[in-house]
C-alpha cells in the first residue's frame, strides 16, 4: 500500500496532526494541507547516509509515506554533496504562512519555488492567479510548473534570481522567502504594497539569524524576529558558503577561562547573532575531535586573517579553557555578545527587531529606537 491509494486520508491526517500540535490554527490552511497531494509534487527525495552519500527514496511509500510526515524532503543535491533544494517541513511551512497573515484577496510572491508545495498551499488558499513564485533553478521551476498543473494549480512561475524580486507583477501584499538571505534586498521592499509584509530568514553569519517579519512603513521595512528559531538553506549566488581562503594560523596567546557557552550557534542562537555582527564575515565554526574516540572535545572559530580560537567542551558546566590567537580576538567578541545579552536579561528572539532602509540594516532590542547593531 502506498500514498497513491490513500493520499486523501494521509493529507487529512497530516492537517489534523499539525492542528493537534498547535502549529496550525487557521482552518483555511488546514484545508489547504488536506487538499494537497504532496507526494505528487515531491515524488522523489534524497536521504543522507551515515557516510555522507545520498540515496533516492519514493516519498509515497511503501510503508509510512515520507510525503505526509512533518519532515523536510531534500530534492536536489549539488556536486559538493550539499542539499540545495528541498520541500520544507510542513509544520514550518504552515507556521510561516500563519505568521505572514495572508488574507483573502492578497497577492503573494514566493522566493524559492522548489517543489511547488508552498505555491500549491497558497494557490488553494488564494487562487492561483494571486500567487507568483521564483526559483533560480530552471529545472526545478519546470518540474514544479508541470506538477502543479497536474493537480489543477497554475500560479505564475519563473526561473529568475530572487534577489531582484519580480517587479513586473508587483506590488505584492506579501513576500515570503524560503531561502535565507544575508541582507533583505531593497527590491523586495520596493515591490511590497503599502502596509504589506515580507517574511524571510536573515542570516548574517554562519547559521546566525532567524525568520523576521517586516512590515512596510513608507520608506522602510520594520518588524520583529519570530519567537521560535528556524533555518533555511542559503540563497544561491548571494552567500559565499564555500571554504574561505585562510592565512597561516597565528601563534596562540596565553590560555584563560571563559564563562560564555562554547557553542552558541547551537545553544544560544540570539548570542551567536549578536557575536556575528562584530565577527569577520568569513568566520567559520567547527569542532576539534578527540583522536581516540572521535567525539568533539573543543569548538573552534577561524577567520581568513589567521585568527582562531579553541574552547574546551566541558560536560559538567565548569568554566571552559580558551586558546586564542591572531589579530582578531574572535572569542573575546563572542564573550562581549554574551555579556551584553545576559546584561539585557537574556532576551529571546521576540524582543529583537530589524529596520531595513535602502542603505542600512539596524538591529534593535524591544523598540526600533534602541539600536544595538
Ligand atoms: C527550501 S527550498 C524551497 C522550498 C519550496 N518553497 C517548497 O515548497 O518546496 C529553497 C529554494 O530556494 C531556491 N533558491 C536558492 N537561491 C535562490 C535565488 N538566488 N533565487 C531564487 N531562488 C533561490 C533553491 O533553488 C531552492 O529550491
Amino acid at each position: 500500500m502506498t500514498a497513491e491509494h490513500d493520499w486523501v486520508g494521509l493529507a487529512a491526517a497530516l492537517a489534523a496532526d499539525l492542528t493537534g500540535s498547535g502549529e496550525l490554527r487557521d482552518p483555511a490552511w488546514a484545508d489547504a494541507v488536506a487538499a494537497t497531494p504532496r507526494h505528487l509534487l515531491v515524488p522523489t527525495a534524497y536521504r543522507q547516509q551515515p557516510d555522507g552519500s545520498w540515496v533516492a527514496i519514493d516519498t509515497a511509500g511503501p510503508g509510512p509515506a515520507p510525503a505526509y510526515s512533518a519532515t523536510t524532503l531534500v530534492t536536489e543535491v549539488d556536486d559538493r554533496g550539499r542539499a540545495v533544494s528541498s520541500s520544507t517541513k510542513p509544520d514550518l511551512m504552515v507556521r510561516m504562512l500563519e505568521l505572514l497573515d495572508v488574507r483573502d484577496g492578497h497577492r503573494v510572491l514566493e522566493i524559492g519555488t522548489g517543489t511547488g508545495y508552498n505555491a500549491a498551499l497558497l494557490s488553494h488558499r488564494l487562487g492561483a492567479d494571486r500567487v507568483f513564485s521564483l526559483d533560480v533553478d530552471a529545472k526545478l521551476v519546470a518540474h514544479a510548473r508541470e506538477r502543479l498543473a497536474a493537480i489543477g494549480h497554475r500560479p505564475r512561475l519563473a526561473a529568475r534570481d530572487g534577489i531582484a524580486g519580480w517587479p513586473a507583477h508587483g506590488p505584492y501584499d506579501r513576500i515570503i522567502a524560503t531561502c535565507s538571505v544575508p541582507r533583505i534586498p531593497w527590491a523586495w521592499a520596493e515591490q511590497t504594497a503599502p502596509d504589506g509584509a515580507v517574511l524571510a530568514d536573515l542570516k548574517v553569519g554562519p547559521g546566525a539569524g532567524n525568520l523576521v517579519l517586516l512590515h512596510r512603513h513608507g520608506d522602510r521595512l520594520e518588524g520583529r524576529f519570530a519567537s521560535r528559531w528556524a533555518a533555511f538553506m542559503t540563497m544561491r549566488h548571494h552567500t559565499d558558503d564555500g571554504p574561505p581562503v585562510r592565512g597561516p594560523k597565528a601563534a596562540p596567546g596565553p590560555q584563560r577561562d571563559t564563562t560564555a557557552p562554547a557553542q552558541p550557534w547551537n545553544t544560544h542562537r540570539e548570542v551567536w547573532l549578536l557575536a556575528c555582527l562584530t565577527l569577520p564575515p568569513d568566520v567559520r565554526y567547527g569542532y576539534t575531535l578527540d583522536q581516540t574516540t572521535r567525539a568533539p572535545k573543543a569548538t573552534t572559530l577561524s577567520a581568513p586573517d589567521g585568527s582562531w580560537c579553541e574552547v574546551d567542551l566541558t560536560s559538567d558546566g565548569t568554566p571552559a579553557r580558551v586558546r586564542e590567537g591572531g589579530p582578531t580576538p574572535l572569542w573575546t567578541r563572542v564573550e562581549r555578545a554574551w555579556d551584553a545579552w545576559t546584561g539585557w536579561g537574556e532576551p529571546g528572539w521576540g524582543r529583537f527587531g530589524l529596520t531595513v532602509t535602502p542603505d542600512t540594516h539596524a538591529l534593535w532590542l524591544d523598540e526600533p529606537g534602541d539600536v544595538i547593531g
